[in-house]
Formats: C-alpha cells, structure tokens, sequence
C-alpha cells in the first residue's frame, strides 16, 4: 500500500539568503523525501519563506522598500540554492500568503470557540520616537548585575546573567536610540496551561514518537519553565500570541491593530504552501487533509523544538485538526570544527560560493549522508574528512566499479552483458540484492550514516570480487572471454544496484547511471538484470585540494563590489597586519606652505612625545595653512622617516579622497571627534 506523506523543513526566515545549515536541513529531508518516492509512496514536500515579524519590517524599512518587497526580493534568490542541491521541494510559498492569512486567522478563531485564547493586558517597553513597542532583541542597557553596558534586553553576554528587560540600567532602544518607557497594552495569550493542553501535550509528547533526546527535554517544560526574569515557575505557561501594530504579520480577527506574533503563522505556513501546491494542481485540500492514513512529517533543528513540540501540535489539536505524526530534529552544522552555524552569522561554507566553484553537489549530499542520523546531534564539516569520504569512498569505492568494467564489454561484446554470473558472481548479487531490506531500514530511520556504511561495505566486497578476478588479466588471452563477459556483467549489475541504493543521496548520478545501464532508478528494487550499457562516459569528478581551499580562502579582492569611494577594497590583512601600523593623534600646532611646492603643506605636529615632529602633507589644495593650525587630525606615528626634496617627513597625515580624483576632486583631513588628546593611540 502506498503511503500519503506530507513533509516539511523549517520556513526559513526571509532576511537573508541561505547559509549552510539550511542547506544541510533541506538535504536531510530531501534524501528521506526521495528515499519515500522510491518506495512508491505518495510525498508532498513543500516549504516557504517565514515572511512576518519585527526583524524583517525593520530591515525593510532600513532598506526603503515595503517589507512585501523586502521578502520577494529574498525569496527570488531561493531558486538558485534549491536547484542547485537538488532540493526536490513540491513547492515554495510564503507565510504572507493569501492562504496562510485565511488559514491561520481560522485557526485563531477555532481555538477561541474552544476557549483556549485570553486576553491580558500586560506592560512593555515602549519607543517613544518610533511609536512601537520594543521586542527584547531590540532593548538594550547597562546589565544590572555586572554593570557592562550595551547589553541586550534579556541577558548580559558578560557575566551570563538573565533578567526581564525592565531591569536595564538605562535602557534604550537599539532601533532610535530613545529612552523607552513603559506602556501597557491587551495580549492575545493561547492557554496552553489548560489542564486539557497540559494533558495532551503530556501524552502527545511523551508517547514515543519523538526521538528519546527530544523527548527527555521537552519533560523538562512540564515541570518547570524558566520566566523573563531568570525565575522558575511550574508548568507550561500561556503563550503571548498578538503583538501591537506596527508589526508586519497577520492582523488577528475582531482586533484592529493587534497582528499574530510571527510564531504562530509561522508553522501555519507549512498548511499553506500545501494548500497553495494542491490548489494549483486543482486537488482538494480539505478532503487531503481530511485522510486519516495521511502521515505528516517536519524536519527542524534543535533550536526550534518548543515551537513544533508543544504550540503547534496544541493549535493543531485544539482547533480540530489533525496533529504532525512526527518531528524530526537535527543538530547544528560545524565547519572545520568551527563555531556552531549560527542563524544570523552562518559563516564558514557558502554555499553559493561552494556551487560557483563548480563543486559537485552530490559530494555534499554524500558526505552529510555520511554524516547524518536519527540523532540530533550537532555534525562537523571536516575539509580533509570530506576529501577522504569523497573520494576514497564514493569514487574509489564505488563509481570505479563501473569504470573497471565497461570499457571491456563495449569494445568485447558490443556493449551486451550475460547472464550467467558464475557461482561466485550470483552470490555477490544475491547478497547485494539481499541487502534491500536492512537498507531500506535504515533510510526510513533516517540512518544515513548508517546506509551510507552499510552500501560501502558492499561496494568493498564488490572490490574484493575483482581483485580476486582480475578482468585486466583475463582481458588478455580470448581464451578468457566468457570469463571475462562474466566478471564484467556481474560488476555492472553490482554497479546498478549499489546506485539505486545511493539514488535518495545522488539523484544526478542515479539518473546518469539508468542512462548508462538502461534499468531505472526511480524504484527501490527491480526485477531482472541489466541487458547491455551504453559506452561509459565519466560519471564524477575527484575533489581537490584547491577547490577546498578556494572554498575557505576569505573572499578575493575581485569579488569586492565597486563602492562609491571609487577604489575596490585591498586584500583581506590580519588584524596583526593592522597593529603594526601605529596610528596617533596629532595636534597640528603650526602649518604653512612650502616655497616652491603648490601641492604640499608643511606640517608641525605634536603627537605626545615632548617634541614636534615635521610631516609634509599633500593637501596644499584643500586648506589654507592657517585654518588647520589648532586641529587636531590622525598621523600614522611609525612610518619609517622620508627624505623629501624640501626636508624630512617624520609620518604621515590621514586624508581621505575619492579613488578617481579627476572624477570627484577633493581632499578631506582627518578630525577626531572632541576630546580626543595628542598621543592618544587609534585603533
Ligand atoms: O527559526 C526560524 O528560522 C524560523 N523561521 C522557523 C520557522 S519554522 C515554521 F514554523 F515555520
Ligand atoms: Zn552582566
């Protein structure tokens, strides 16, 4: 019997592209999606762009377009990662859907004709310059327990400690700078601490479904639960669902000027997009959703867990619908054994960049197969792991097998293969063939790791039968055709199934070898042998050490964008590099020009050190000598001593001018701000 499945990954949110951990995400469940195909059973796999919330109404406005325009402008660039992974998503929508509107306002309401939404007015920190109140994340001031200032609103990165944001010392808005001041205002709450929610998160969490780790930290929120103030208090708490306007989001039913707080659309969307896919195919939506065998299914990372374990299975639940049948969560992606793939930073592998350099996605997809388990526990992106994996493993062991045999049976037996295996030959199949069922297994239990393993140790017993059999030593007397027919035809039918096993993981090369051996690819087993293959053509590439490095060098002065000072940025140096260069300021206490010169200015400069130093500057064109005596400017205090035709220059003056001076003339002398003293070290 075919299965119905409907699989999600997170809905990214859309403020920035992709980075790595995303990428890592949709591969999981793309390798799962495509493994469930192959079983014949039915997949809709689908994700959009989390459009909504404070953060991305303000990077619009900073960026002068509507956040509409903000939020397509991000999703435009989506297609050129998806493909480029071979991402085989259904579909692509976005929470700020005329689908996700409709349909998380009729959630909304249905949970309130159950008698599970509340009303309470609550104090916040409001911005009094940008007339809104103020997340969190957007409060900052001095940590009341260390006194560092400039700490965010809900802990101190200094001393760790936790704290409501009405506990700043001063605080102020990081978004105008503005004192904030306190202003009530009605919250629509969910009320999750409703015995019935209590009881059926108890029960929907805790009855196995969940992987054991998430399961045993989701315990936790049962009993305790930790409040904006660093205090403890029992049970689950009701979740603030509403925020005031301005807010980009969803405007809440009978509620003008209150929106749904970002995290309940959110998981919303994933209805949504399904709803939008089904819609333009001209399926129902309801009487899909209405299947009881339908299986429902979202791949989140571990950071994400509260919102898919506890609030949208109790919206789902308590507005009549049905329930995810599973979530399924993975750690975070460490490159280079380097810092965790944070959201907002993701740095270390681009995948953008990682594809320009004409890198194999399949490689990836390979090596975070290798990786992956049901675990969710972080993994590391190792370069030389990822070197060794690729082609050690994947080519070495694998796509060589192919390699070793065509050319033979192209040009000894015009591309026909026998079916007479020998003995030895029909136990090597039988025993590949055998391996379907564990590997399945291992696919369903989202075991890569453990597929990956189990494939290569069929690969090295396939290794194994040719060395034993040698087909280049057959190849030369005739007298060993039939043998080496059959040696060749046992490694090609190997090769066709060991590649329907890696399909989920390599669907390019899977479509390349059905090109190759002529049986398809799109099921999980097939009946009958391969009949003949067409001549061999390269089916991958080795890795190299300079791609590696290509993909970690910092970016290339080239790829610096022109900007407007005319000139392109200079090569990355290190910070060391930076020290060296000894910057002071410089009290500019006399300065006339020089006879003979109509460029230069003579400078004399106090930097500190009970004597004047001299430095001719270039800046004759700009100022009048006597409009810079007094000023204090930058000098870079250790360049060695210059012998210029009017004198020695002891250092240098700051200046800054335009990289086309012809273009746009002028010349602009350095000026601290006040306060600044001679000798004062700038760095
Ligand atoms: O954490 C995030 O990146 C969220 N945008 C994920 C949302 S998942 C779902 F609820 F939409
Ligand atoms: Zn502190």
């Amino acid at each position: 019997m075919s299965r119905q499945l409907f699989v999600t990954t997170a809905l990214p949110y859309a403020n920035g592209k992709f980075h790595i951990g995303h990428i890592m995400e949709y591969i999981q469940a793309d390798i799962w999606v495509r493994f469930q195909r192959m079983q014949g059973n039915q997949v809709n796999f689908v994700g959009a762009d989390d459009a909504h919330g404070a953060p991305i109404m303000i990077a619009a406005e900073k960026a002068g377009v509507t956040p509409q325009q903000f939020v397509a402008n991000i999703a435009a660039g989506r297609k050129e990662y998806l493909d480029g992974f071979q991402i085989s998503f259904d579909n692509w929508s976005s929470t700020d859907s005329p689908e996700n509107h409709e349909l998380a306002r009729q959630i909304y309401r249905d949970l309130k004709a159950n008698d599970l939404i509340d009303v309470k007015t609550i104090e916040q920190f409001f911005d009094p310059e940008k007339t809104m109140f103020l997340p969190d994340r957007y409060i900052k001031g001095t940590c009341p327990k260390c006194g560092t200032p400039d700490q965010y609103g809900d802990n101190c990165e200094n001393c760790g400690a936790v704290y409501a944001p009405t506990d700043l010392i001063k605080p102020y808005s990081a978004l105008s700078g503005a004192t904030p001041v306190l202003k009530s205002s009605e919250h629509f709450f969910f009320k999750l601490s409703d015995q019935r929610c209590v009881d059926f998160l108890q029960s929907w969490t805790q009855d196995g479904k969940l992987q054991p780790e998430v399961a045993n930290k989701v315990k936790e929120w049962f009993s305790v639960r930790t409040n904006p103030d660093g205090s403890k208090s029992e049970g689950l708490g009701d979740w603030d669902i509403s925020r005031d306007a301005p807010y980009f989001g969803i405007e809440i039913p009978d509620a003008p000027g209150k929106y749904f707080y970002v995290w309940l659309d959110a998981p919303v969307g994933y209805l949504a997009s399904l709803k939008n896919l089904l819609g333009k195919r001209g399926e129902d939506y309801n009487a899909y959703m209405a299947n009881p065998a339908l299986e429902q299914y979202h791949f989140i990372g571990k950071d994400i867990v509260t919102f898919h374990t506890l609030f949208w299975p109790a919206m789902l639940h308590f507005s009549g619908r049905k329930t995810p049948n599973n979530v399924f969560v993975h750690g975070f992606l460490t490159v280079n054994n380097g810092e965790k793939m944070s959201k907002s930073r993701g740095t270390g592998l681009d995948p953008l960049k990682y594809l320009s350099l004409g890198m194999n996605p399949e490689w990836l997809r390979y090596y975070l197969a290798a990786k992956l388990s049901a675990r969710n526990e972080d993994i590391d992106f190792n370069a030389d792991d990822f070197m060794a994996r690729v082609n050690s493993d994947l080519i070495g062991k694998f796509v060589n097998i192919a390699s070793r045999a065509a050319g033979f049976l192209t040009k000894r037996f015009d591309g026909k293969l026998s079916t007479d295996f020998g003995p030895q030959g029909e136990e090597l199949l039988f025993e590949i063939h055998g391996a379907k069922d564990n590997l399945a297994n291992a696919y369903e239990a989202r075991e890569f790791g453990k597929a990956t393993r189990d494939i290569m140790l069929l690969a090295d017993k396939v290794n194994a039968y040719v060395d034993q059999h040698k087909p280049w030593d057959l190849a030369k007397d005739a007298a060993n055709n039939e043998a080496l027919h059959q040696v060749c035809s046992v490694l090609i039918n190997a090769f066709a199934e060991i590649s329907r096993y890696l399909a989920p993981v390599l669907p390019s090369l899977a479509q390349a070898v059905q090109a190759f051996v002529g049986t398809s690819m799109k099921h999980w087993t097939v009946t009958g042998y391969v009949a003949a293959i067409q001549p061999y053509q390269h089916l991958m590439q080795r890795v190299t050490p300079e791609q590696l490095d290509a993909l970690f060098e910092p970016p290339a002065p080239t790829e610096v964008k022109l900007i407007p000072g005319g000139e392109d940025i200079a090569p990355a140096i290190s910070i060391d590099d930076f020290t060296k260069i000894d910057l002071r300021i410089a009290k500019i206490v006399n300065c006339e020009a020089v006879d003979g010169s109509v460029k230069l200015l003579r400078l004399t400069l106090d930097v500190g050190e009970g004597k004047t130093r001299n430095v001719f500057s270039g800046i004759a064109s700009a100022y009048k000598p006597e409009d810079l005596i007094g000023k204090h400017t930058v000098m870079v205090a250790n360049l060695a001593p210059r012998k210029m035709k009017f004198g020695i220059s002891e250092g240098m003056v700051l200046a800054a001018s335009h990289g086309d001076e012809k273009a746009q003339p002028g010349i602009y002398v350095l000026e601290p701000l006040a306060g600044a003293m001679p000798g004062m070290r700038v760095k």
